[in-house]
């Protein structure tokens, strides 16, 4: 397996399957994995929904910012973001400066499939269905069209799949 010179950042709606494949893809690589939810919940003491809750969600993106700018100076990186994370310019100039940005995709009633039962992101209460998730969707796509290098389509593949097609298209 070819060792990388730059992380790779994976980015897309709630509910896309970021995290667990980027686990798939650091066990492949040899990488380190950064889930930046759970790195940000882990510093602050608390879940994503009670650091919204507590202090809203400017609050949040804030810290979103100053780890992705404090990531950008490790190497050897996985970077799972938040599905907001892309919604700032700042923060995908701070991704593809030695990132290779990777856009999960998935229809609106796959997402609505995948995260009927959680209630870990706050964005998501009371919009749990395809109609709902599609509107959120379609006023993100532009940010997350313009921040990827690299698109996949995640419906009805396991995260096998997903990973496989990634390592072949950054032929490792
Ligand atoms: C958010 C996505 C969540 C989390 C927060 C906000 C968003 O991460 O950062 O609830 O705005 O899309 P996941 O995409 O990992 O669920």
């Amino acid at each position: 397996m070819k060792t990388l010179d730059f992380n790779l950042v994976l980015i897309g709606f709630m509910g896309c399957g970021k995290t667990t494949v980027a686990e798939h893809l650091c066990k492949a690589l040899q990488m380190e994995c950064v889930e930046m939810d759970e790195e940000i919940a882990g510093r602050e003491g608390m879940s994503i929904p009670q650091i919204f809750e507590q202090h809203g969600e400017e609050y949040f993106r804030d810290l979103e910012t100053s780890l992705l700018t404090e990531l950008q100076k490790k190497k050897n990186l996985v970077i799972s973001c938040g599905g907001g994370a892309p919604l700032r310019s700042e923060n995908v100039r701070e991704m593809k400066k030695n990132g290779k940005v990777i856009w999960l995709t998935a229809s609106p009633e796959t997402i609505c499939e995948r995260v009927k039962g959680d209630h870990s992101r706050p964005l998501l209460e009371g919009r749990k269905s395809a109609e709902a998730i599609a509107k959120l969707m379609e006023s993100r796509r532009e940010k997350y069209e313009n921040a990827a290098d690299i698109r996949i389509v995640t419906d009805q593949k396991t995260a096998e799949q997903i990973t496989e097609e990634i390592l072949e298209i950054l032929s490792c």
